[in-house]
């Protein structure tokens, strides 16, 4: 497969600047302005994306609007057979996408892939869940006082315009999860990607509009989120919006946006705890896995531990020694690199080495790792953390997970509870009752017992409480939220 599908986005005097599309043809934006794009591994320019305007934004909104009464009619099964296609044509494409995801946002060729793949299973997935989304009538007489003469004709109606915003560590998976379901339900989709992973996004727009979406039904616009993302967000043409990324951001945008239906999804720490009982090898393995995937940079990455004494210095060697064999820190266009490889930034990755010293400052121990090579740091444990330091305290999207000591399981579930976020915790106990007590009083969307937090599979509901976020994903979820109720109520005549 040659990559004549995605030349269109490219300028044709520049080919390292990509246009941004308008919902009819790729554009060069009369800013004039461009945004460069970085290799995460070494800085280096991969290519320059179109800083849009004011102007250009409503254009894109306001036709848009228009079109999307059109699709709203659009029969399903035609809706069906355009997202299947887009399905295809991920997988068909499987190598171009995996490879601007390695390049792009230095995703190890394995978890690059993954996504890529991933992305397509979702959104084909979400033509199969659609067709069981049913309206359905309410008579009026199970009220006291009624007849049975009133009846509610209640369906699902498309929002509108959507605004799906993704995030830098997903630029395919968290912007499709959003894209697929929206159009499915008859909304016309505007994709505002993440600035690193601009490119990924456009290429994925590409896709659908390959794929037969018909013209203005989607567009993308690029830009800087600070420069842009308050007038695109508070923009009146915006029905709905669907937001992945930091909490500060989403909370901010919440508060700005007023009465407009919202999903967002934020930012996590979540915790694991570790029961005398469980199997330490596989808890083991699993904190590494959920700890170290993608360099730490996933929402549901794994940020700290919390076990007994005895409990932590069974598990803490384990731990190390699965880091030796799973984790290969290396250039993420190699093949052996394995979990971890660049920050997305060196700038992040100073942060991150800010976050550390400041744990080790306050008494923290690094027992692995703790240094930083440009935007590469090394996996790092961290023990004698409290749960009052930074590393914890805030969501750190960074290779390291820390272990705090607790006296009793009471103990680590008010920790927990005393947490900003709520997104995920880990159980891990070979006594799944006990587990699912414990899981009952933790305060996050979801409880994973003897396997570490994720979001998938992706039909799974996938929910944050508190600062980690506002509303459900997950296909049928995300179906349902990109859709309202709309009751017609028959009154009888006579
Ligand atoms: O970064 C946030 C993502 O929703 C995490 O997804 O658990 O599949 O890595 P994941």
């Amino acid at each position: 497969m040659t990559d004549n599908l995605f030349q269109d986005i490219k300028q044709r005097d520049n080919p390292k600047t990509y246009r941004y599309f308008n919902g009819v043809s790729w554009k060069t934006s009369s800013s004039g302005r461009c945004i460069p794009i970085h290799f995460p591994h070494d800085g280096s320019i991969i290519g320059y994306v179109q800083a849009v305007t004011r102007e250009e934004i409503d254009d894109v909104i306001q036709r848009a609007a228009r079109a999307q009464q059109e699709w709203r009619h659009v029969s399903l099964k035609e809706k069906m057979t355009m997202i299947k296609r887009a399905a295809q044509i991920l997988r068909d494409y499987e190598s171009f996408f995996t490879e601007m995801l390695i390049v792009e946002i230095g995703k190890s060729r394995y978890e690059a892939k993954s996504e890529v793949l991933r992305t397509a299973d979702s959104i084909e997935f979400c033509t199969y869940e659609v067709i069981n989304l049913y309206g359905y009538a309410i008579k009026s007489d199970v009220f006291p006082g009624y007849k049975e003469d009133i009846v509610s004709h209640v369906e699902r109606v498309p929002h509108g315009v959507i605004l799906a915003i993704g995030p830098f560590n997903y630029p395919l998976n968290l912007v499709a999860s959003k894209v697929a379901p929206a159009l499915l339900m008859g909304n016309a989709v505007v994709v505002k990607p993440p600035t690193q992973g601009s490119i990924s996004g456009l290429m994925l727009t590409q896709a659908f509009v390959k794929a037969g979406i018909p013209k203005n039904i989607i567009s993308c616009i690029t830009g800087e989120g600070r420069e842009i993302g308050d007038y695109l967000t508070t923009h009146p043409g915006i029905s709905m919006i669907a937001f992945t990324g930091s909490s500060s951001v989403g909370q901010a945008m919440a508060q700005r946006v007023g009465m407009k239906p919202l999903l967002c999804e934020c930012g996590g720490n979540n915790p694991v705890v570790v029961l005398p009982d469980a199997d330490m090898s596989l808890t083991a393995k699993e904190i590494v896995r959920g700890g170290f995937a993608y360099a730490g940079q996933r929402c549901t990455g794994i940020k700290y531990v919390l076990a007994m004494k005895e409990t932590r210095d069974r598990l803490l060697p384990l731990v190390l020694e699965y880091m030796n064999t799973m984790i290969h820190v290396g250039d993420p266009r190699d093949d052996a690199t394995s979990l971890v490889g660049p920050v997305i930034s060196e700038k992040a990755a100073e942060e991150i080495e800010r976050v550390i010293q400041d744990a080790v400052s306050q008494g923290a121990t690094i027992v692995s790792g703790g240094s930083r090579r440009g935007a590469y740091i090394d996996p790092t444990i961290l023990t004698n953390v409290s749960n009052d330091m930074r590393v914890v305290k805030e969501e750190t999207f960074g290779p390291i997970v820390s272990f705090i000591d607790i006296a009793s399981i009471d103990e680590a579930i008010e920790i927990i509870a005393s947490s900003a976020y709520g997104l995920q915790a880990s159980v891990f106990s070979l006594h799944e009752s006990a587990a699912r007590r414990i899981a009952d009083r933790l305060p996050v969307g979801t409880v994973q017992i003897n396997g570490s937090p994720q979001r998938g599979p992706d039909h799974f509901p996938f929910m944050g409480i508190k600062a980690s976020g506002l509303g459900v994903q997950g296909i049928r979820y995300s179906l349902e939220a990109m859709s309202r109720l709309k009751s017609v109520v028959v009154n009888p005549t006579e």
